[in-house]
C-alpha cells in the first residue's frame, strides 16, 4: 500500500523516532509500504517518520528497484564508522523541488536490524554512503536542510511558506 508521504515542516519530521522493538508481521507490512511508497516517487530512502511513524527504521534502495538484492532494511541502524568527504547535492521526499550541497562522510559503515531482527552490518561508497547519512538524520528528526547554512535555510522555509499560502504544497 501506498503511504502519503508527510512534508516539511510536519513536527513528526523534527521528532526523536522510538526504537523498533517487535519484529512481527506487522514490521514486515510496514517494510513492504515503505519501498512501494518509495519507489512510487523514484526516491533512493524514505524514513518511517516521512509516512508519519516515528519509529527508528528506515529503507534504502540506490537502485530504486532495478536490483532487488539492493533493496536494504534499516531498523535501530547506527553509523559504527566514517571516513573522507564528500560535497553533493541532496533532495528529500519530503522537501520535494529543493535541492542543497551538503557535505558528508565518502565511506560510512552502518549496523542495523533486517525486518526480522537479524543484524547486519555494511560500508557503503558515495551515494550509499550519503543516504546511510541521511536517513538516520531523519531518525533524529534532522533534515538535509539542517545541514544548509542559515540563510539557505531561510530561503527555502519562506518559498515552502509561500507555496503552503497559494496550496501547492
Ligand atoms: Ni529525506
Amino acid at each position: 500500500m501506498i503511504r502519503k508521504i508527510v512534508k516539511f515542516p510536519e513536527p513528526v519530521l523534527a521528532q526523536q523516532t522510538q526504537p523498533v522493538e517487535k519484529f512481527d508481521e506487522e514490521l514486515g507490512k510496514l517494510v513492504e509500504d515503505m519501498f512501494e511508497s518509495m519507489y512510487a516517487v523514484e526516491g533512493v530512502g524514505l524514513a518511517a517518520p516521512q509516512i508519519g511513524i516515528s519509529l527508528r527504521l528506515a529503507v534504502i534502495d540506490v537502485t530504486v528497484g532495478k536490483n532487488p538484492e539492493a533493496r536494504l532494511v534499516l531498523a535501530n541502524p547506527e553509523i559504527t564508522h566514517s571516513e573522507g568527504e564528500q560535497r553533493e547535492e541532496e533532495g528529500c521526499l519530503s522537501l520535494p523541488g529543493f535541492r542543497g550541497l551538503v557535505l558528508r562522510p565518502k565511506f560510512v559503515t552502518v549496523r542495523a536490524q533486517d525486518a526480522t531482527g537479524k543484524e547486519w552490518e555494511m560500508r557503503g561508497e558515495d551515494l550509499l554512503a550519503r543516504a546511510f547519512c541521511h536517513e538516520i538524520d531523519h531518525l533524529y528528526g534532522t533534515l538535509f536542510i539542517n545541514h544548509l547554512s542559515m540563510l539557505k535555510r531561510d530561503l527555502i522555509r519562506r518559498r515552502v511558506r509561500k507555496l503552503q499560502k497559494a496550496g501547492d504544497w
